[in-house]
This record gives C-alpha cells, structure tokens and sequence, in this order.
C-alpha cells in the first residue's frame, strides 16, 4: 500500500475547510473571494505562490526600463489565486499576467475572481498550449499540475473528496507525471531567453526521483529545488534549454 493511501484520508477531512475559507485565502495569497464563487487551494498552490513572488521580486528589482515580464500560468484552476497573489504585489505595468485552463467552468470562475480584485489579467481556456499563440514568449511559465497517479487518486476518491467537476484537477495519469511531462515538452517553445519553467508537486504523489527523470529528456538547465519544511510540497524551477 502507498503511503498516500494511509496519510490522505486522514489529513483531508482536517484541512478541507481551511482550504476553502476566503479569510485564509486572503491573508495567503491576498486575494478576496466573491460571495458566490467557490475557490480552493492546496499546499502545492500556497509554495507555488511563494516561489513565483519571490522570483518576479528578484527579477524586476534587477531590471530597468524594460518591457513588461511576461507570466503565464498554466491550470489556474478556479481562483488563478497564484497569478492574482502575483498581481497584487506588483504594478500592473511591470507584469503581464495571462492564464489558461482546460475547464471552461474554472476559467470563468477565474475571471469573477480577477475582475472582483480589480485585476488585470488574461484568462482563457486551452489544453496545455494549444490556444496559446505559437508566437507568444514568456519569461516564467508556472504550473500546479495533476499530479496524482490515476489508479491512487480513484481509491482515494479524490473527485468526490475534493467536490469538482472532473478528474482533470488531480489526474496526473499512470504514473503521476504524465500532465507534467507534456507540459516540460511543450513550455521550451514559449519560453523567451533565460525564461524558466516552475512547478510544484506533492512527494507522497510524485517522488524526487521521478521529477527528475521526468525533467531529464527536456534538458532544463541550472534546475532548482524548494522543499521547505513548514509545507508537505515542492517546487522546481528549469531554465529554459539553451537552443
Ligand atoms: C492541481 S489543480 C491547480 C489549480 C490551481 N492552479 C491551484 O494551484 O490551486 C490543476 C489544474 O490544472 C488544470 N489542468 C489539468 N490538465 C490540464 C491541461 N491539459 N491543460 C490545461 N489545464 C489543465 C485543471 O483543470 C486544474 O485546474
């Protein structure tokens, strides 16, 4: 038995609320949640936010007068809460932010939750990059991918559990990276020079190992990893191949 089978069906019901609450939620990401729209986050989507934070704060402090960044998050899910944390810390000027999902039901409820924060941002659906513009280029292309492997989530009932539409928000596939492992493929062609690929997975979901194997076809560079102790997520961070 994996030991997810065991860990899950207890810590789930405890945190099913705090994941839901749009008091939490706004002191996490700094994002209000309208009245009628349902939003939930997980640990994956909390160091997601961090990490993305962290980078574009370093980036623009370091930059000039240039062109605004180009952000796209991929499965923004029902809030885009990673984007819309990143837009409330930076000024509209500095960032672009667009966004795709491949449920229409969480690209709308998306856009409510922009539009209730009086944020600019692009939202469309798209599975993986096939609505993008072939010619679009983006400095950080960031992802909270299904990460469950298939026949995992089914035992654990994770649609039911998690009270959504479809198993698209955790089906990771076979073994778990199959979402992740199109996604690394697809992200080199819209990465811009010296753009980076970020991610964030659950290790009792996806090991160590298999993130990285997974990676290592795609030739990332300078990969880093974020594993802080206060989260049971991680994140990575590839630079774009050099050509
Ligand atoms: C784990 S949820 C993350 C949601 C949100 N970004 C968050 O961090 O809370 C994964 C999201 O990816 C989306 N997704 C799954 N497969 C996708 C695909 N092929 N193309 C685009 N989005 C996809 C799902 O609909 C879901 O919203």
């Amino acid at each position: 038995m994996r030991i997810s089978h065991l860990v899950y069906p207890i810590v789930q019901p405890i945190l099913r609320s705090l994941r839901r609450s749009p008091l939490l939620i706004r002191k996490i990401f700094d994002v209000r949640v309208p009245p009628d729209v349902a939003v939930q986050y997980d640990p994956t989507t909390v160091l997601l936010a961090r990490t993305m934070q962290d980078l574009v704060a370093q980036t623009l402090s370091s930059r000039g007068n240039e062109p605004p960044l180009r952000l796209l998050e991929m499965g923004i899910g029902q809030g885009a809460l990673v984007s819309l944390s990143i837009a409330a810390q930076t000024q509209p000027e500095a960032v672009r932010i667009d966004g795709v999902d491949c449920s229409p039901s969480r690209v709308n409820s998306s856009r409510e939750v922009a539009s209730f924060n009086g944020r600019d941002a692009h939202f469309w659906q798209s599975d993986l990059f096939t609505d993008v513009s072939p010619e679009s280029q983006y400095d950080f292309i960031f992802f909270n991918p299904p990460y469950v492997p298939t026949q995992t989530g089914r035992d654990l009932q994770l649609t039911q559990r998690l009270e959504v539409d479809g198993d698209q928000m955790w089906d990771g596939g076979e073994d778990g990276a199959s979402v992740l492992r199109e996604f690394l493929d697809q992200s080199r062609e819209y990465l811009s020079p010296g753009g980076c690929v970020v991610f964030g997975v659950q290790e009792i979901f996806l090991p160590d190992a298999l993130v990285r194997k997974t990676m290592e076809p795609f030739e990332y560079q300078r990969i880093e990893r974020q594993r802080p102790r206060w989260l049971p997520s991680t994140a990575y961070i590839g630079y774009r191949p050099t050509p």
